[in-house]
């Protein structure tokens, strides 16, 4: 499904403040348009609008649980920095850690659905989130993917009758917070594309934050091997992972 066609401005659902001004905020448009080809891709990979078993659903689970977990845990580390830089980024990026709780939903919904998150293979082929630009790409791409859960969150209600209380509260994200909390985060990126230099970092990043993704999804581990689960409950099940490892090259 292509879902990020032409950059009209009603389909970017700008805040009224940019929608005003004659300026196309050029960073928000590179970032969708430059990140297409590799958003395309990463959803074709995991395949969640499709017919889904309650297996493949654990199955993705575990997958994005395996990206988030560590990536998050880097980007708190990093947002919490205290740096002698600039002030203004400091305390742009220690805003940006309320963000950074979805491997908790995560974890949440896989114990939910009786899958315990201890020793889950986890990505270590993870984009490079030094600088200011890097960080606000990165978030543009986590932060992104709740837009697309909105979908989701229906789709695994209608055919699995899983509900963000019974399994599903990754993908709900924000709930009804959701497009409030992606227009915030538009605003953090246009502030943090000061110069081209800031921009292409972010661009990039972003790029990078999909491909990483990208190819832990479609690691072996995933593919190979198909082991059982322990489940914290008293149903266990198989499903394609690796345990002993993370994605070589990883
Ligand atoms: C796998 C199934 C996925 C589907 C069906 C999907 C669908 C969508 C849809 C419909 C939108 C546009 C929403 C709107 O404009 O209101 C969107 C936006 C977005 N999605 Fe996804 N998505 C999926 C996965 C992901 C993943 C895994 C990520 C990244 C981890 C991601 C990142 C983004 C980003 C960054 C945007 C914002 C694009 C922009 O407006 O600049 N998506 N997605």
């Amino acid at each position: 499904m292509v879902v990020l066609a032409a950059p009209d401005p009603v389909h970017l659902d700008l805040a009224p403040s940019f929608a005003a001004t004659s300026a196309w905020p050029s960073v928000l448009i590179r970032l969708r348009l430059e990140t297409r080809s590799e958003h395309e891709a990463v959803e074709q990979v995991l395949d969640l609008m499709g017919v889904l078993t309650r297996d493949t659903y654990r199955q993705r689970l575990v997958q994005f649980y395996g990206f988030y977990s560590p990536l998050e845990a880097a980007l708190q580390t990093r947002c919490a920095k205290q740096s002698d830089s600039h002030s203004l980024e400091v305390s742009q990026l220690q805003k940006l850690l309320p963000r950074l709780h979805k491997s908790l939903l995560l974890r949440q919904d896989l114990h939910h659905l009786g899958v315990s998150t201890e020793g889950l293979a986890q990505c270590r082929a993870l984009p490079q989130i030094q600088t200011h630009a890097e960080v606000l790409g990165c978030l543009y791409v986590l932060e992104g993917a709740t837009l697309g859960g909105r979908m989701i969150t229906e789709h695994i209600q209608a055919t699995l009758g899983i509900t963000p209380t019974t399994g599903g509260s990754f993908f709900d994200g924000y709930a009804g917070q959701t497009g409030r909390m992606w227009n915030a985060m538009r605003q953090t990126l246009l502030s943090g594309a000061v110069d081209a230099q800031a921009e292409n970092a972010m661009v990039a990043s972003a790029i990078a934050t999909f491909t990483c993704m990208r190819g832990w999804c479609e690691s072996a581990s995933f593919r190979k091997n198909s082991v059982t689960v322990h489940a914290l409950n008293s149903h266990p099940f198989h499903m394609t992972k690796n345990h002993a490892k993370a994605e070589p090259g990883a």
